[in-house]
């Protein structure tokens, strides 16, 4: 088929050609503004699920939404390590300058006064110079280079100003598993804070299938803070959907078999659709599709799977972190006991956690719960059954 119309997006937060089967997240996210421009409380959001399910691009969706209602919004995302945390604080100051700065235009300098006061503050206190945004930094909000304080006087103001034109203020942040302790405390007590002081503000995240754990460590009230949704495989209706309809558009079409074929080789999972999708736009010579060319099709993205997507996993791993994954390999995509692991490594769990922490902040693997640790992507322990000749 000719490239140039090839209707499927592999990738990393790349928008698919039809955003199937999340139709409940953004129906609830649409309740969320108009209930808030209503005045009525509300929780915010936490997304969950593993690596490739959709988790970016539905973020990016629900902050269309929002804008599309002119709310003002940010976005940031976590990154593990030291740099990774002066990074977030970085970006997020940066982006409410931007995000004010667009807002002053619509609304006027008089409403907005005390929030853009307590932005400049706040952005000088982390160190961000850059755009100046016409007022005075306001020394008594956000100056005092301690997060949980800082950020507290921000949200406040910020959301006080909204609310004044019955708008909300929405941070939406991405691998929230991977914010350091002090600014995810600090943010959810922050979500707690103003919903006390019905405030609208919120915290819509998205992450590893770790992350409510995460918050719940480190508030124990986040639980009810949140409206928890698991982003995860598609059901039957929507992964068929998501492989004909970009094709329709494009005037393609699937014959039955083709399309059995390729919803069960990628397991519903988006990302293998998009990368199995494109495969088969490839391979095909005319529509409708045949079940040939869905052969191929798989052959060709597992194929590229293998050549790609889970070698470029395996390749971040150092031979005794290798050792470590091809052992949990053994427990399939479910997740593995560290003890277990342990034992079969005839090693002390112990001196193996400083290699399951560098697994860990490399994005390879997450705790899935109390002593267990999981792949975040599915089939990669297929993968390293296949390849174990490698290791
Ligand atoms: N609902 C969906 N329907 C079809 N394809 C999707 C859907 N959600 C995501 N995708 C595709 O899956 C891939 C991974 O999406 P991404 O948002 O990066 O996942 P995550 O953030 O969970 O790792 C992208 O190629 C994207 O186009
Ligand atoms: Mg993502």
């Amino acid at each position: 088929m000719e490239p140039a119309l090839n209707p499927y997006s592999p990738g990393s937060g790349l928008q698919p050609g039809f955003l199937a089967g999340r139709q409940a997240e953004i129906d609830a996210f649409d309740l969320l503004l108009v209930r808030t421009e209503r005045s009525f409380s509300n929780r915010g959001m936490v997304l969950s699920g593993l690596r490739g399910v959709g988790k970016t691009v539905l973020l990016n969706r629900l902050r269309g939404l929002a804008l599309h209602h002119d709310w003002l919004t940010i976005k940031i995302e976590g990154q593990p390590g030291e740099a990774g945390a002066a990074e977030a604080r970085k970006t997020l100051a940066r982006e409410l300058q931007v995000a004010s700065r667009r807002y002053i235009g619509r609304v006027g300098l008089e409403k907005f006064r005390q929030l853009l006061g307590t932005v400049t503050s706040f952005t000088a206190g982390f160190g961000v110079e850059g755009i100046s945004l016409g007022v005075e930094r306001d020394p008594a909000r956000a100056g005092t280079g301690l997060i949980e304080i800082d950020l507290r006087d921000l949200i406040e103001d910020v959301s006080a100003a909204m609310r004044s034109i019955r708008k909300g203020f929405i941070i939406f942040i991405d691998e929230m598993q991977d914010l350091d302790e002090d600014l995810l405390s600090a943010l959810v007590t922050c979500q707690h804070h103003a919903g006390q002081l019905e405030l609208p503000f919120y915290i819509v995240g998205a992450g590893l299938p770790n992350l409510p754990a995460r918050l719940a460590e480190v508030r124990s009230y986040a639980e009810r803070l949140f409206d928890f949704r698991l982003i995860g495989t598609l059901a039957e209706a929507d992964a068929r959907e998501s492989f004909t309809v970009p094709a329709k558009q494009v005037g393609a079409e699937y014959g039955s078999k083709a399309l059995d074929i390729l919803v069960d080789v990628t397991g519903r999972y988006p990302y293998f659709i998009q990368e199995f999708g494109s495969a088969m736009w490839e391979v095909a010579q005319a529509s409708p599709f045949t079940e040939e060319d869905a052969q191929a099709a798989a052959t060709i993205g597992l194929q590229r799977l293998d050549s790609g997507f889970f070698p470029s996993r395996w390749d971040r791993a150092t031979p005794r972190e290798r050792e470590y994954l091809a052992t949990m390999a053994l427990d399939g995509d479910q997740g593995s006991s560290t003890g277990e692991i342990a034992q079969r490594l005839s090693a002390k769990a112990t001196s193996l956690a400083p290699t399951r922490g560098q697994l860990i902040a490399k994005g390879l693997i997450y705790s899935s719960e109390y002593g267990k640790v999981a792949f975040t992507v599915p089939g990669m322990a297929d993968f390293i059954k296949r390849q174990h000749h490698e290791i």
